[in-house]
């Protein structure tokens, strides 16, 4: 938005999520194995995945199995990766834009602060929780961000919401009283084409302000 480092208001910023995140796949929470209770982290002993594999990722809260490569990313596992059984992740809510790290359309949460789901690999996921926007809210009952976009008629054609719905949340929940130069950084890795940027400012800063936003 304003050229500025993409961050959750914590001083962590996605692109510095990137450059931590070029490791190698990490194998030991794949089905039947042991949980990663850390961060993944390159080891010359990890074992080398060469082939499909099934992964179990957390992500809403819930254990989801899914077939992934070690090429795969988090973003093309839960948008078109497959169960063991073949039945769709189907998980479409974090959109595929520039899918280079550049848009924020593909935004999720990951140990709650924001990341570009196109730039992790699935494999790095493990052990994690993983938050999409389907985990923050449906539409019988809105995330309060959610509700502040309504309610401020915040988006036009829709695509980058869901980036921007995850961001907000990630930054409200670091920083529960942002100030609006806070907003702008912590939103600062989003684009919207459409232009609502005033629009996503103020609902943000109303879910702020309601206190209901963390
Ligand atoms: S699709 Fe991931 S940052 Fe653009
Ligand atoms: S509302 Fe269309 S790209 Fe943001």
């Amino acid at each position: 938005m304003d050229g500025s480092e993409p961050g959750d208001g914590q001083g962590f910023s996605r692109r510095d999520f990137l450059r931590g995140a070029a490791t190698g796949a990490v194998v030991s929470s794949l089905v039947g194995q042991a949980s990663a209770a850390d961060p993944p982290a390159p080891s010359a002993s990890a074992p080398i995945v060469s082939g499909a594999v099934t992964a179990q990722l957390m992500v809403n809260g819930h254990r989801l199995q899914v077939v992934v490569e070690p090429r795969t990313t988090l973003l093309d596992a839960l948008r078109d990766g497959k169960a063991p059984d073949g039945k769709p992740i189907d998980l479409t809510g974090a959109k595929r834009v520039c899918d280079r790290g550049a848009c924020g359309s593909c935004t999720v949460l990951f140990d709650g602060k924001p990341v570009y789901a196109c730039s992790v690999l699935a494999l790095d996921a493990l052990g994690h929780a993983i938050t999409t926007v389907e985990g923050l809210g449906d539409v019988d009952r809105l995330h309060p961000v959610q509700e502040a976009f309504v309610q401020h008629d915040a988006l036009m054609c829709g695509f980058c919401t869901p980036g921007f719905v995850v961001a907000a949340a990630g930054l409200l929940k670091a920083n529960p009283h942002p100030s609006p130069e806070e907003i702008r950084r912590g939103l600062g890795g989003n684009l919207c084409r459409c232009g609502t940027y005033s629009r996503i400012l103020e609902a943000v800063a109303e879910a702020a302000r309601t206190g209901k936003g963390a």
